[in-house]
């Protein structure tokens, strides 16, 4: 889908040529928003429609509701409205501008895109100034995602008509888009990913992505792949532990996105500054020289005398989990719409499509992405509960139910990401069924151990519109993840699940080390007749690495 903004009208036909040669291609349709008062947004740059818009409104009882519709085809209408200007005409209705919310303006965004799709070449939507910058952001976002489709294994593929939109704006909203064509990249990416069934996306096919994006991109993003025999050898014992009921190996995928380096204002020196990532041998290199445990953590963000990674530079890390399938393990599933939990690795497909979109968008941060895939399957091999293993920072778990396998993939991916001497790390997780109980598909839950990164976020959440809603993580949770006999076991027993997942996870994460934790286990997909990925928290990633860059 072709998007570009516009400051002209869509062209006019006499009605001559359109009686003489009317014909489908290169069909154009205005849409005109019109509020439940029925004015007429961006009423000034449509003079030359107006009579017809408000002939329109007139004759067909259009009120303006949210979603309301109504459409002049124009090659069947009469002389007197469609002398001047017979193109298609399609009025929909915002509500009330006031009251818009995200995902009012997401419904009108798909509404035009589906009454248009299959009738018109190219749209024009008429905005002028009716949106502020980030409404516009989303706006145009949301029409991009709604051109989205997943239909490779159909053997027909309905291709639309409608292949380019016009948005009628202002010039200075030309970085606005480009910004959300850049995260449209990304979360298609993480659709994509995440809609492909589990024996096609398994952990080398999460590795293969990676290096695809590393190959697109070879200026900006370096990606190390570690094995089985790798994550043994680094003591990740409680990744291994989900991974070796599977026949298919797991897999950590580090993708380390240097945009600092390469586009910081004083890196003007292009090829210096294009190489330095590969000189240095990339972040990841210099983790793997790091000591395990790290100095002082305080001590580094506070003073600039830590000469490992200069404050400015550290990444900001972010860590998917990326459970290709999840059968449960031995602690089985039901059979009910197990089929679902092929989106289990949305959280890593989010972190991918985040990557890519900072590739398009060319941000001046570093961001580390971690995938840790793994499929979690019964067999002779597989864990059973009561098994004990210990993860790579030392800490015994008792794994009372496999079924619980995110934290554990996690819980080793937090420890190994520790050696970049992050300034942040975002884990995103399909993590538990009590998450979409209390929230549902409306919101993701977050958990923090940081008062700022808690801020970022949700003021992130509430301008992307990706919303998320913060969790608590009291320390008297902890208690149920108590175990007679290792550190501490897997599950926290009835209530608070998601919360104790969270606990769960911030005994890995090291005293001082910002830290937050999205359970997006009802937002990443929708389920049922329409199950689908639905590409979050992507644009909610964007808006707060974006930010990041503003803030620096
Ligand atoms: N991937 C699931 C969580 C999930 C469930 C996501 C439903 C989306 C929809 C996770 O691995 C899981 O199975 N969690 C268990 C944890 C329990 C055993 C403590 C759950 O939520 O039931
Ligand atoms: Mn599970
Ligand atoms: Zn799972």
């Amino acid at each position: 889908m072709n998007i570009k903004l516009t400051q002209t009208l869509p062209k006019t036909h006499t009605q001559k040529i359109l009686k003489k040669e009317a014909k489908s291609k290169d069909a154009a349709c205005l849409v005109v928003l019109v509020d439940d008062k029925k004015n007429i947004l961006a009423e000034s740059v449509l003079s030359d429609y107006q009579m017809r818009i408000e002939q329109l409104i007139e004759v067909s009882h259009f009120n303006g509701k949210a979603c309301e519709t109504v459409a002049d085809y124009a090659l069947a209408g009469d002389k007197k409205t469609t002398k001047q200007n017979p193109v298609q005409l399609l009025l929909v209705g915002v509500g009330s501008l006031d009251k818009l919310s995200q995902s009012g303006l997401q419904k009108i965004a798909n509404t035009i895109y589906q009454s248009t799709q299959k009738r018109v070449d190219s749209i024009t939507v008429a905005l002028d100034d009716a949106l502020e910058d980030n409404q516009f952001g989303q706006f145009a976002l949301n029409l991009l995602a709604a051109s989205y489709r997943f239909d490779k294994y159909k053997s027909e593929q309905k291709t639309p008509v409608l292949t380019d939109i016009y948005l009628l704006a202002d010039k200075s909203l030309q970085e606005t888009l480009a910004f959300a064509q850049a995260v449209f990249a990304g979360q298609s990416l993480t659709r994509d990913v995440a809609n492909e069934p589990g024996n096609i996306c398994f952990p080398a096919y999460m590795a293969e992505q990676a290096q695809e994006l590393a190959k697109t991109y070879p200026d900006l993003l370096n990606v190390t792949v570690l094995g089985e025999d790798e994550m043994s050898a680094l003591g990740m014992d409680c990744f291994l532990a989900v991974a070796q009921g599977s026949t298919k190996e797991g897999k950590l995928v580090l993708m380390e996105y240097q945009g600092k380096s390469a586009f910081s204002a004083n890196a003007n020196n292009a090829s210096n500054a294009t190489n330095s990532a590969k000189a240095t041998g990339g972040l990841k290199a210099l983790a793997d020289k790091l000591p395990t445990k790290k100095a002082s953590k305080k001590a580094s963000k506070n003073s600039d005398t830590n000469t490992d990674v200069a404050n400015d530079d550290a990444p900001i890390v972010l860590v998917g989990k990326g459970v290709t399938f999840d059968s449960g393990g031995i602690s089985i599933k039901p059979g009910a719409a197990m089929d679902e939990m092929k989106f289990d690795m949305g959280g890593s497909a989010s972190v991918l499509g985040t990557i890519k979109a900072l590739c398009e968008a060319r941000l001046p941060i570093n961001v580390v992405g971690a995938l840790a895939c793994a499929e979690n399957m019964p067999s002779g091999d597989a864990t059973r509960p009561g098994d004990i293993v210990k993860a790579m920072n030392g800490k015994s778990v008792e794994i009372l139910n496999t079924d619980a396998e995110g934290r554990l993939v996690l819980a080793d991916t937090l420890c190994y990401v520790q050696r970049y001497q992050p300034k942040t790390i975002i884990d995103v997780a399909t993590l538990t069924g009590a998450c979409v109980v209390a929230l549902g598909h409306v919101r993701s839950a977050v958990f923090s151990n940081d008062e700022d990164v808690l801020f970022d976020l949700e003021n992130a959440s509430n301008l992307s519109g990706d919303l998320i809603w913060h969790m608590p993580m009291d320390d008297e949770y902890q208690a149920q993840l108590d175990s007679p006999i290792a550190d501490m076991q897997n599950i926290g027993g009835k209530g608070a699940g998601s919360v104790t997942a969270a606990c769960f996870l911030s005994r890995f994460v090291e005293e001082g080390q910002a830290w937050a934790h999205l359970d997006i286990a009802g937002t990443a997909w929708n389920s049922g007749k329409d199950k689908a990925a639905t590409g979050r928290p992507v644009p909610l990633f964007m808006q707060y690495l974006k930010n990041s860059v503003n803030m620096a």
